[in-house]
């Protein structure tokens, strides 16, 4: 799928791109098989729960290019800087309008296992930025592959137009190519100078980056069972939808 082994922008064993592919090979197939994931997957999603999950997002991403944004003239970032590109957090602006109206910002609130993320995420970017490439990788690859065949699975579910509203998230305007994109992101993380030592750090880094994916996905799955236990399977819990 990507390509000759024999082109040069293709990545070598050792890699810090190979390396994460492999490191966190385990934690995906945990991502992939939460019951929130899977449930999506077979389009079980409610538009609660698509809101739910939006919500989320909204605020690691608004903490993720925050980050950014501080590191991004820092060394161990500068190459993996793609804004035009790859930049969320409009697009999920645009989708929670969408679906909550032009109040939205008064009718969402942080999850627990989210504000955990978006903690780390402000830690990272202050104290460890080496380590944000981490992040930007696990949510922006991601992004990128399961999230295209997440977003048809949406589309249908959920009866969304398809021009695109409300899927805005799942829409990447500057990417024309997500293939040739990720193996020019992959070639750029490569170039990222880096000792033995903080390689380490960075690939238990994205460990915890998916953990973190995986704990808000299970606390947005018990959210959504306690509301189907209340007898209301449409409503969102009042604690989040107030602040
Ligand atoms: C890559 C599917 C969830 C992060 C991929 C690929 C697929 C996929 C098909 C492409 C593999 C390739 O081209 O070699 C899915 C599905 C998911 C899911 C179906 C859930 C239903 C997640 C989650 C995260 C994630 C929750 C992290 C938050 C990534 C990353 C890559 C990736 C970082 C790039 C791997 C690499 O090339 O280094 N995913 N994924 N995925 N996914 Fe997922």
């Amino acid at each position: 799928m990507e390509g000759s082994k024999t082109h040069s922008s293709e990545s070598m064993p050792g890699d810090l791109s190979e390396a994460l592919k492999e490191a966190t090979k385990e934690v995906h197939e945990q991502a992939e098989s939460t019951e929130f994931m899977k449930n999506f997957q077979r389009g079980q999603v409610s538009l609660q729960e698509f809101k739910m999950v939006l919500t989320s997002l909204y605020y690691i991403y608004s903490a993720l290019e925050e980050e950014i944004e501080h590191n991004k003239d820092h060394p161990a970032y500068i190459p993996v800087y793609f804004p035009a590109e790859l930049h969320r957090k409009t697009a999920l602006q645009e989708d929670l309008e969408y679906f909550y109206g032009p109040l939205w910002r008064e009718e969402i609130s942080c999850p627990e296992s989210t504000q955990r993320y978006v903690n780390r995420l402000h830690y990272v970017g202050q104290h460890e930025p080496e380590l944000l490439v981490a992040h930007a990788y696990t949510r922006y690859l991601g992004d990128l592959s399961g999230g295209q065949v997440l977003k048809k699975i949406a589309q249908k579910a959920l009866h969304l137009p398809s021009t695109g509203e409300g899927l805005e998230f799942f829409t990447f305007e500057g990417v024309s190519n997500a293939t040739k994109f990720k193996q020019l992101y992959r070639s750029r993380m490569n170039s990222i100078e880096m000792d033995p030592v903080t390689k380490k750090r960075v690939l238990e880094e994205a460990k915890r980056a998916f953990l973190l994916n995986i704990q808000v996905f299970d606390e947005l799955q018990k959210l959504v069972s306690q509301c189907h236990e209340n007898g209301h399977p449409a409503q969102q819990k009042p604690e989040l939808r107030t602040r």
